[in-house]
């Protein structure tokens, strides 16, 4: 169950509707009365709602002749902030598809149990902070309080379960996109098939995609995502400050507000979701190579096979990578770890 947690539902509440109100004037004063009187509520009301959005970081003065005016709206990833900023048509399309945690065990977990109950493809969580973040083949992902970009989002796609691996290679693919469009400077490539390195050594941002299918039916498809935005070096684990990096580390110390990435992340997986809907792999496949770092290198993959040195390739159209060792030998992976040469 979600209900417990500390879950927001900002579609309906008085506090998004003073919000809307103050953001409409800003940077201007509002009267309380005017307020009241557009809500139907008490002045009382409406201070007590501009009481919540201060509490929550929106920087409101507050003057007893003019009123209330928002100077400043905090860096969280309130669901409000992000519906009113997005174009999409399938992820996160409407409000209530948004759901927020100011904490939460992990939002692949929390999305699986809305996708249990029947959540619509688009189902989007995102959360301030993991406890339990899952990173891939069993480990932890490091997700410290706004820092960083913790979502999952739902997708129930009409293919088979053996053809979900295009999806995780589909989300590598938007989220370097969304990287590139916001820091364009920054050097960022896949490593099959969906780790984010820049310069080809440190890893920004991890994506998990786990399925709930049986045989020969796939009911749904969570993609988490965890890109590293405002961590310094000092917030990484020790063991993760050699491997792991940040957008703020690799753009000289210098914060980027995450919601406008996010907001981008987004628009990028619903265009590129959307596309492939319509005309099938060919573009993901397409985009995916020209972002990689890993073909035509020597690559080593470990797989519950076993380990597997050689040359990477290229990528079939499933995803899979097709990697030859010095004796001529081919082989097609479709999971694993790889380590780059
Ligand atoms: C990896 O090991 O590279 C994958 C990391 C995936 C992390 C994201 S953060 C949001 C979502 N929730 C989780 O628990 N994990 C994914």
């Amino acid at each position: 169950m979600v209900d417990n947690l500390a879950f927001f539902d900002y579609s309906k509440n008085m506090r998004e509707k003073v919000l809307k109100l103050l953001k409409a004037n800003m940077p201007n004063y509002v009267s309380g009365e005017e307020i009241a009187r557009a809500l139907g509520v008490s002045r009382t009301a409406v201070w007590k709602n501009v009481n919540l959005l201060q509490e929550e970081g929106y920087v409101i003065e507050g003057s007893p002749r003019l009123g209330y005016r928002l100077i400043e709206v905090p860096d969280l990833l309130y669901p409000a902030e992000i519906a009113a900023g997005l174009k999409t048509v399938i992820i996160a399309s409407e409000p209530a598809k948004i759901h927020y945690f100011r904490q939460v065990d992990s939002t692949s977990e929390a999305i699986k149990k809305l996708g249990d109950r029947g959540a619509p493809e688009g189902t989007l969580v995102v959360a301030e902070e993991q406890t339990g973040g899952k990173g891939r083949l069993g480990r932890r992902w490091f997700s410290p309080p706004a820092k960083g970009i913790w979502l999952s989002t739902l997708l129930r796609p009409p293919v088979l379960p053996r053809e979900a691996p295009i999806f995780t290679l589909m989300s590598a693919v938007a989220v370097v996109k969304a990287i590139k469009s916001t820091l364009p400077h920054i050097p960022t490539g896949i490593k099959w098939p969906n780790d984010l390195l820049v310069n080809g050594r440190r890893k920004v941002c991890g994506i998990l995609t786990e399925l709930k299918a049986e045989a020969d039916l796939l009911h749904y498809l969570v993609i988490g995502i965890g890109i590293n935005v405002n961590l310094r070096k000092q917030d990484f684990p020790s063991q993760l400050q050699g491997c792991a990096t940040s957008l703020l580390l690799e753009n000289g110390e210098k914060e980027l507000p995450r919601l406008p990435l996010l907001v981008k992340v987004l628009e990028e997986l619903d265009t590129i979701y959307q596309e492939y809907l319509l005309k099938g792999p060919g573009n993901i496949i397409k985009s995916w190579k020209e972002k990689n770092i890993t073909l035509n290198r020597e690559v080593t993959v470990k797989s519950p096979l076993g380990e597997f040195t050689g040359r990477a390739l290229d990528i079939a159209g499933d995803g899979a990578l097709i990697v030859q060792n010095k004796k001529g030998e081919i082989k097609h992976f479709h999971g694993g770890e790889v380590t780059l040469s």
